[in-house]
């Protein structure tokens, strides 16, 4: 759940408001009570929301501005295992959708000033190493979210920062769903709260537009090596120079 990534002290210091959004009524109501008890009432909303509806998704960005007056962090999330069959609607379809909305919720030419977009891959988007499908939605959202950064201007114009964030595995109910699968039973987990810091990296800008940032056991939180395009470009030429 979105709420992953924020459940923490940093939420005290913040003076923001956060939304939580989730297909997940009861878990909402649950967190947005605990959080609000910890940071008070007005700081926190819940919206329950299907992100593969396009009308849902877009709605809850409409009430989020609209409580808040500005959007300045958008953190696509949402995931499912790959027993799910909407495996690639919920972990690729709408990192997309939610990508493009948050590009038209904080973008200048709509009052915004600009942000920082996240969206939750996995080390599954980096090494194929689980289930196919699983392992497609994950490289599908590194692979969109890097192009977003060398291809579309429009998110650099609109000072709108791109990060991409793969652990490992992580203790969470995702997990349940998987955990008869031999290779979650010897999986090395990193702890939720590497994950949290690993999220404040990308949004106290201490990495580079269009980081992978890596979470594992063995290096904890690092950025994974990437050829730009025009090195790419050299070594392969694909486009004349
Ligand atoms: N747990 C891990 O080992 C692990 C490792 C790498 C990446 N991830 C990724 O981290 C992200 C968060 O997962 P998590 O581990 O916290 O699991 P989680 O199950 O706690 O959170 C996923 C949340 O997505 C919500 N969701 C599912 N379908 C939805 C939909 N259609 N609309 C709105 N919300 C929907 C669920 O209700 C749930 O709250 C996911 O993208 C997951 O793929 C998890």
């Amino acid at each position: 759940m979105w709420h992953g990534v924020i459940h923490t002290e940093e939420l005290a210091t913040l003076n923001k408001l956060v939304a939580l959004i989730d297909i997940d009524n009861e878990t909402g109501e649950q967190t947005l009570k605990e959080f609000r008890d910890l940071f008070g009432g007005e700081r926190v909303m819940f919206i329950k929301c299907d992100v593969t509806s396009e009308t849902e998704l877009t709605d809850a960005f409409e009430r989020t501005k609209s409580v808040n007056n500005r959007l300045d962090l958008v953190v696509n999330n949402a995931g499912v295992t790959p027993s799910n069959p909407k495996v690639i609607d919920v972990n690729l379809t709408a990192v997309i959708k939610g990508s493009y909305l948050a590009k038209q919720f904080m973008s200048k030419e709509n009052g915004g000033s600009g942000g920082v977009l996240i969206n939750t891959a996995s080390i599954a988007g980096l090494v194929p190493f689980v289930h196919p499908s699983y392992v497609a939605s994950k490289y599908g959202v590194v692979g969109f979210s890097l192009a977003l950064v060398e291809t579309d201007p429009s998110f650099r114009a609109d000072d709108i920062r791109v990060g991409i964030i793969c652990p490992t595995f992580v203790d969470t109910p995702l997990l349940i769903n998987v955990s008869d699968d031999s290779t979650i039973r010897k999986a090395n987990k990193v702890p939720i709260s590497q994950v949290v810091d690993a999220f404040l990296l990308v949004i106290e800008g201490d990495t580079k537009n269009g980081c992978c940032v890596r979470i594992t056991s063995a290096n904890g939180i690092d950025i994974h090596p990437l050829k730009s395009v025009d090195e790419y470009n050299k070594e392969l030429q694909i486009f004349k120079i």
